[in-house]
């Protein structure tokens, strides 16, 4: 299935690392920060920091297939990122859609399901089309799921559930964990189990506040456009010496 990610890492230097391949988490969710910064170091615009981080992004996306890792969600536009300047915002904007149309057909061959999560208002129209496409272009693929969280915010998304539940013919006299998760953005998707944030950084920022309760949380200092497939492979080995209980004495 992940035929074509074999190119990337070998599995010989994988155990050279000591990475348990068999022990990967299923889902990974990476706040990608330090674009701004990596870009002042080199006294270019922070939109060259952007631009980096994509390329960084595809990197780790064929590091993630190779390694065996289902799912892969990415915070790349929050819903404070509107506050910005109108420049910056502009430019991130365009860059969506350049990348979604450029790419969609190498996500496609390459069997990436791409899902863009987060709240459809204030997106133009143009860039509302190239979501649509893509995901349909895509749907049926059960490679790597990349979910590309867009003007996503983690309290909005509970309210917004909330709201929908709210809003329905019938309202439920009772919600539980299970039945609230129907109406998140994530409701196909399965919990965080490794949640990595890039550039010193240690909060995650209204991100996945839902979808995250039990996920190991790694901070690297690492800024996103140099960020690279050995260091994810160290958040992982993090990941797999952490002990993990669930608030039980044992482990699960
Ligand atoms: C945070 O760094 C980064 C962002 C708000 C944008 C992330 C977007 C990408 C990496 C591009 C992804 C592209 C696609 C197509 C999904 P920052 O700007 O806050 O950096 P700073 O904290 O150093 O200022």
């Amino acid at each position: 299935m992940f035929g074509v990610f074999k190119r990337w890492t070998s599995q010989k230097e994988i155990k050279k690392h000591s990475l348990d391949v068999k022990k990967v988490p299923e889902h990974i969710a990476i706040i990608m920060d330090g674009n701004g910064r990596w870009a002042k170091k080199r006294g270019l615009p922070r939109t060259a920091g952007h631009q980096k981080g994509v390329q960084v992004l595809k990197e780790i996306c064929y590091a993630c297939g190779d390694l065996g890792i289902k799912y892969l969600s990415v915070f790349a536009f929050s819903t404070e990122n509107w506050e910005r300047p109108v420049t910056e915002v502009n430019f991130l904007m365009n860059l969506f859609k350049k990348v979604f149309t450029e790419e969609i057909g190498e996500l496609e061959n390459e069997n990436v399901r791409v899902q863009i999560l987060g709240s459809r208002n204030n997106l133009d129209k143009g860039l509302l089309q190239v979501i649509d496409r893509l995901e349909k272009r895509t749907q049926n693929n059960d490679g790597l799921f990349l979910n590309v969280c867009l003007n996503y915010g983690g309290r909005a998304e509970i309210i917004e559930a909330v709201n929908k539940i709210l809003s329905e013919d019938q309202i439920p006299e009772k919600i539980d964990e299970e039945s609230l998760k129907e109406f998140l953005y994530t409701k196909d998707l399965p919990d965080v189990e490794l949640m990595i944030r890039t550039s010193g950084e240690m909060r995650i920022s209204n991100f996945f506040l839902y979808q995250s309760a039990y996920a190991e949380l790694v901070f690297t200092p690492v800024l996103w456009p140099n960020f690279t497939k050995e260091d994810l492979k160290n958040a992982l080995i993090e990941f797999q010496n952490r002990d993990r209980r669930f608030g039980r004495v044992e482990k699960r």
